[in-house]
């Protein structure tokens, strides 16, 4: 694609004068927008790049090592992984209101992540995966009067005394240029088509109190729909697909006994940049298929619902 050829080539002139022979370090979340910038970068600056990945604990099942695999391993960009997931698990203990989880996992993050670039030491700027759309939406998102809907903390909300100046490569990009850009740089299929997944992961995907065993169940059965989807090839006609772990109990029956077990609720929308988005219309069958799977495969689990809701009225994640 000539077009993204030309971006790419001027984006990596432009990182070079702006950054000139200073360190730099991203943040690296495992998702498609913080990974392009941060090859980008690399392509631009090389070595003066180090990212850092922390690992909150609430990630899905396998998400950690595919990142540190393909930035340290085949990349070979220098990487930083902070297991945190003690840190943010028990400071969320018995939280359940979504805009204070946001908060916690926030400043938890940044906490965290300045404590490893404070060990690095001497960086100058901080690159991020902004695109516009969150610069958009993390501004204000307008119905008459300016209100925020969910506060974003991939946007801004970095501590002043850190002083470093900001490196936002893609920021003038929608996520379908994103990609595009990703395809040019040769990031493999599996990581460029990635649905999006929110900075605070899943804990906004089990609303209410977070525990472990929650995490530990919602994970199976997010990990079995997605196969399910992928089987079915649908997964690119998809912006994104998740689970949602019910924070309720419901009566079943399994074999000759009563199950009284979590509900779970599927959503997976279509969207061009996120901003609205339409519930994907499966097939009955694939939808029953799905529910008898999670049923089967994942314990903890005896009951199945799809969420039918578009954004607006709904917004895309549950929290
Ligand atoms: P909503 O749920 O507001 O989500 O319709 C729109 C898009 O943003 C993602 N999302 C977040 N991303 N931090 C993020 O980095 C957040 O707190 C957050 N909340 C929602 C969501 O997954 C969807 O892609």
């Amino acid at each position: 694609d000539w077009t993204m050829a030309a971006f790419r080539a001027e984006a990596v002139a432009r990182i070079r004068e702006q950054v000139g022979s200073a360190k730099v370090i991203c943040g690296l979340s495992g998702g498609v927008d913080s990974s392009v910038a941060a090859v980008l970068i690399h392509e631009a600056i090389g070595a003066q790049l180090t990212c850092i990945f922390v690992d909150t604990g609430l990630m899905r099942t396998g998400e950690a090592e595919q990142v540190v695999t393909l930035f340290r391993d085949h990349y070979n960009i220098p990487l930083v992984h902070v297991d945190a997931s003690d840190l943010f698990l028990g400071q969320l203990e018995g939280v359940s209101d979504p805009e204070q989880k946001r908060k916690i996992i926030g400043r938890l993050f940044i906490e965290v992540f300045d404590g490893e670039a404070a060990k690095i030491g001497g960086a100058e700027f901080l690159a991020q995966g902004t695109l516009y759309p969150d610069v958009i939406e993390s501004v204000s998102f307008t119905g008459g009067p300016s209100v925020t809907i969910k506060s974003h903390h991939n946007v801004g909300g970095l501590p002043d005394r850190m002083k470093l100046k900001l490196v936002e490569p893609l920021r003038e990009l929608f996520k379908d240029e994103v990609r595009a850009l990703g395809r040019e740089l040769g990031l493999p299929h599996s990581f460029v088509g990635r649905h999006p997944f929110p900075g605070p992961g899943l804990a906004i995907r089990v609303p209410g109190e977070i525990t472990r065993e929650k995490l530990d169940i919602l994970r199976q059965a997010d990990a079995v729909y997605l196969d399910a989807i992928r089987k079915a090839g649908l997964y690119d006609e998809i912006w994104q697909a998740f689970a949602v772990l019910l924070p309720v109990r419901t009566v079943g029956v399994m074999g000759d006994g009563r199950t009284y077990d979590y509900a779970c609720a599927l959503r997976a929308v279509t969207s061009v940049d996120g901003m609205t988005a339409d519930y994907y219309p499966f097939d009955h069958s694939f939808l029953g298929h799905v529910a008898t799977r999670i049923i089967n495969e994942v314990r903890g689990i005896n009951r199945v619902t799809y969420d039918i809701t578009s954004k607006p009225p709904g917004t895309i994640e549950w929290e």
